[in-house]
């Protein structure tokens, strides 16, 4: 059995207070429910504090991306070494802003889900489609090569840590969200293509998430679909009241 994971991805939003009264609210709200695995990825800049909030609880603590080297000469990245000794659960990797606004390729993918497996962090690694995509009949074959290239040479025995976000990109922050059979149908087909690589008993195992514009409103038809195992949320996620209604789904 899966368990589920709904992460809350807070981009570039929250000051550390901010971040602080957010993650204790919730945390007031959901202790006792451990139905599903709860993550929060805030900006660098207060993941220290949200470790120091959520630490000896069952909450997560996520960064929004990393660096593939240990260390060195390369200004303005972190690297996982750094994310680990915060005691980063998981790492956001390859977020379709990512890819669009700072150069993410499905090379840079692969390299950052290799180094925060071997700094034993969980990624949480980003596949979608853009409207133009969709519409020209490419979701399938993105989708499929997307998920190949991240998990290019990744030992099978890591797949279990692994966590894989379907986010279709014309349903990131639009208010316009995928449904859930359309959701789940790609979702099935990357169950199918680490199915093809790793084998079926990984395929079993690795979580996938939906992520885009999901709300307290539609995560039920999500989570009710046999492949989604969760949801990566952006936008609803910044608020203590429609989070804990999405987790308590
Ligand atoms: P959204 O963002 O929930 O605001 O659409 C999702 C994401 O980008 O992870």
């Amino acid at each position: 059995m899966r368990k589920p994971i709904i992460a809350g991805n807070w981009k570039m939003y929250k000051t550390i207070p901010e971040g602080r009264s957010l993650v204790q609210g919730v945390i007031q709200k959901l202790t006792g429910y451990n139905e599903v695995e709860v993550v929060f990825c805030p900006p660098f800049t207060a993941l220290s504090a949200v470790k120091d909030l959520t630490g000896g609880t069952s909450f997560g603590v996520g960064a929004q991306d990393l660096y593939w080297k240990e260390q060195g000469a390369f200004t303005g990245e972190i690297s996982p070494l750094m994310l680990k000794d915060i005691g980063c659960d998981y790492v956001i990797i390859g977020h379709s802003e990512r890819r669009e606004h700072f150069g993410e390729t499905d090379e840079t993918v692969n390299l950052k889900v290799k180094a925060a497996l071997a700094a034993g962090i969980k990624p949480i690694i980003c596949v979608g489609e853009t409207l133009a995509q969709r519409e020209a009949g490419e979701t399938q074959n993105l989708i499929k090569r997307q998920t190949e290239l991240a998990l290019k040479d990744i030992e099978t025995s890591a797949i279990p840590r692994i966590v894989i976000a379907y986010e279709p990109i014309w349903a990131i922050g639009t208010g316009k969200s995928s449904n859930g059979t359309d959701a789940n149908e790609v979702i099935g087909l990357i169950r199918k293509t680490v199915a093809g690589i790793f084998g079926n008993e990984s395929a079993e195992q690795i979580r996938i998430q939906y992520g885009g514009s999901v709300k307290p409103e539609n995560i039920k038809e999500f989570m009710d679909q046999p492949e989604i195992d969760g949801a990566l949320v952006g936008g609803a996620s910044l608020e203590i009241d429609t989070f804990v209604k999405i987790v308590k789904y």
